[in-house]
């Protein structure tokens, strides 16, 4: 079978898919690597990550989207997710589409997070002809920021986020966006 069939899309080097249950072990091997997670509360549990999985599937079944679980084009691994995912937190911004990320901390530095996001933005407002994306991360995930900054999105502003508001370390949050529009 043509690999590039089992994509949504793809880029130079990803192909981008819905979840299978079939994940579940893999993206649980990436969410207990306290690398990976060095910017959340705390490490999802099995059952946290099979939640995660199941309800990417059913965004993607009621809205075409969800942070797209990605695989190297050339030897068909999967090394975590990319995507967008709509946020209904109490926020100024919300409800919103975001774009996020989280790839296997052995195949960081390849340039994966940046190709990635940048052909997702491009899905995103291209072919789902959203009018904005968003991105959001805590202050202090510098590297998670260069992405965004990377794929052209544009700082509107540093909040404190409701889902973090007891994390010292973590609260403050920024926000990035496809157009810097924002009344
Ligand atoms: C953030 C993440 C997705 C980046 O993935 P990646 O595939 O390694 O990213 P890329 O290789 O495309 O780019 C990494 C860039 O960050 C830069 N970088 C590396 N460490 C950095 C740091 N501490 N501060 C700022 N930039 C940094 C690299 O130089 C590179 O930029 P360049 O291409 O301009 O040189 C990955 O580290 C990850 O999964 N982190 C854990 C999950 C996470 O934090 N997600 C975001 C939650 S808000």
């Amino acid at each position: 079978m043509d690999s590039k069939k089992k994509y949504e899309f793809t880029s130079e080097r990803l192909g981008f898919r819905n979840w299978d249950l079939s994940d579940i072990d893999e993206m649980h091997a990436i969410n207990s690597d306290e690398k990976v997670m060095e910017f959340f509360p705390g490490i999802p549990t099995k059952e946290q990550t099979t939640e995660f999985i199941e309800r990417m599937r059913k965004q993607f079944r009621d809205k075409g989207f969800c942070y797209f679980a990605v695989e190297r084009l050339d030897n068909e691994a999967f090394i975590g997710f990319i995507g967008l995912s709509e946020q209904t937190y109490e926020a100024d911004f919300t409800p919103c589409v975001d774009i996020g990320w989280r790839i296997k901390s052995r195949e960081w530095n390849n340039g994966f997070a940046s190709e990635g996001a940048a052909r997702c933005l491009d899905y995103a407002l291209n072919e789902l002809k959203l009018e904005n994306v968003y991105a959001i991360a805590p202050k202090i995930n510098r590297k998670s920021e260069h992405i965004m900054t990377k794929i052209g999105l544009v700082k509107q502003y540093e909040f404190e986020h409701p889902l973090l508001i007891k994390n010292n370390r973590l609260r403050t949050c920024v926000l990035y966006k496809t157009k810097n529009d924002i009344k």
